[in-house]
């Protein structure tokens, strides 16, 4: 499917599906009530959850929110890329995106063919992640098609996305800066570009945080980003690998080869997020792994957190956290 079948959706108040450098998004005009009703819907998306507005830059951003001194500051630094801004919004922006707020959650993607589709029509694009509501981020247009089978908007092929896991979201209308989803634009990162505190859930994130006692049930999170194999969550890596396997029905995630089952009577089928351990490719690689491990509809599905204390690894804390169905 061509580019500009999306571009003519797009226009004609339709949807596509457009790759991004963090997760494949499911767009529309930003000024299309009509159309912004076909992304919900498609999506089983409750109302009452907003979406992220795509616009080139800064001075985009201002004709569709009030901007500040710290969105002018964050957007010279990490514009285009993965940190979206909340925002108050202005008239244009109609309330069915803000999902009745009067905020507006705006970032600049830098995918090459998103900048394209944003410069060839000329309006805002509005587009949360192409998955259906509490699945997996699709990171490549087989698992969009796959998401979405004979339903699937047109979309445009950008290859595996580069970072893999959704930006990090910053409510900037709080009297703290707030981050409200972790990405791999960190705390630390924001921080050193307005230089002053910004408040961050980044201490649920942590292994030493997250603990049997901590979770019990899925219905104790607030979102759940599931696969369909239940996701049990280690207390560390070392004991994951220690521990015996004796059913084939098991498979296993870990962060590199350099971990080695060793009590195996099973023939388990293991994942590695990464060759040798790589923060980034640990998150590029995270949801097409959980896809991927998915399929063998085996089940269970083991892991752990991340001990390391690394702003993307806390991301990816995060996301396995809201995967999972309990830990061990
Ligand atoms: O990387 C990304 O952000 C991807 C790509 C496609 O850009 N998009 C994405 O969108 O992850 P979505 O809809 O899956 O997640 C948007 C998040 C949601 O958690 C939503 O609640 C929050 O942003 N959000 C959107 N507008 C908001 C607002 N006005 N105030 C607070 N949170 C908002
Ligand atoms: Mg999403």
């Amino acid at each position: 499917m061509s580019f500009d079948e999306c571009k003519t959706a797009l226009q004609n108040s339709c949807i596509c599906v457009l790759p991004t450098e963090t997760v494949y998004g499911l767009a529309c005009s930003a000024f299309s009530p009509k159309a912004v009703d076909k992304v919900f819907s498609l999506k089983n998306r409750p109302t009452s959850n907003p979406l992220i507005v795509h616009v080139l830059d800064h001075v985009e951003a201002s004709k569709i929110s009030y901007t500040n001194k710290f969105s002018e500051k964050l957007a010279k630094a990490f514009w285009p890329g993965p940190l979206t801004m909340v925002l108050p919004k202005k008239e244009c922006i109609p309330y069915k995106i803000s999902a009745d707020l009067d905020t507006v959650a705006i970032r600049s993607p830098s995918h090459r063919e998103f900048r394209k589709m944003l410069r060839s029509v000329k309006f805002p694009i509005a587009a949360p992640s192409a998955n259906k509501s509490n699945k997996i981020s699709p990171t490549r247009y087989q698992d969009v098609l796959s998401e979405f089978g004979n339903d699937c908007p047109p979309i445009v092929d950008g290859g595996s996305c580069q970072i893999g896991i959704e930006s990090t979201v910053l409510d900037l209308t709080t009297d703290i800066p707030e981050i409200l989803r972790l990405g791999s634009c960190s705390k630390e990162d924001i921080e050193s570009v307005i230089c002053c505190e910004v408040n961050s859930p980044e201490g649920k994130c942590k292994i030493d945080n997250f603990t049997s006692k901590s979770r019990k049930s899925p219905g104790q999170m607030k979102k759940h980003y599931a696969p369909e194999t239940p996701l049990y969550i280690y207390p560390s890596f070392e004991k994951l690998i220690s521990d015996s396997f004796s059913e084939d029905s098991d498979v296993i995630l870990l962060p590199s080869k350099n971990y080695i089952i060793k009590n195996s009577g099973a023939e388990l089928t293991i994942q590695y997020l990464s060759k040798k351990g790589d923060p980034k490719e640990i998150a590029q690689n995270l949801y097409h792994s959980l896809r991927f491990l998915d399929n063998f509809r085996k089940d269970k599905m083991f892991t752990s957190l991340f001990p390391w204390d690394n702003g993307v690894l806390s991301a990816v804390n995060d996301r396995l956290i809201r995967a999972s169905t309990a830990c061990i």
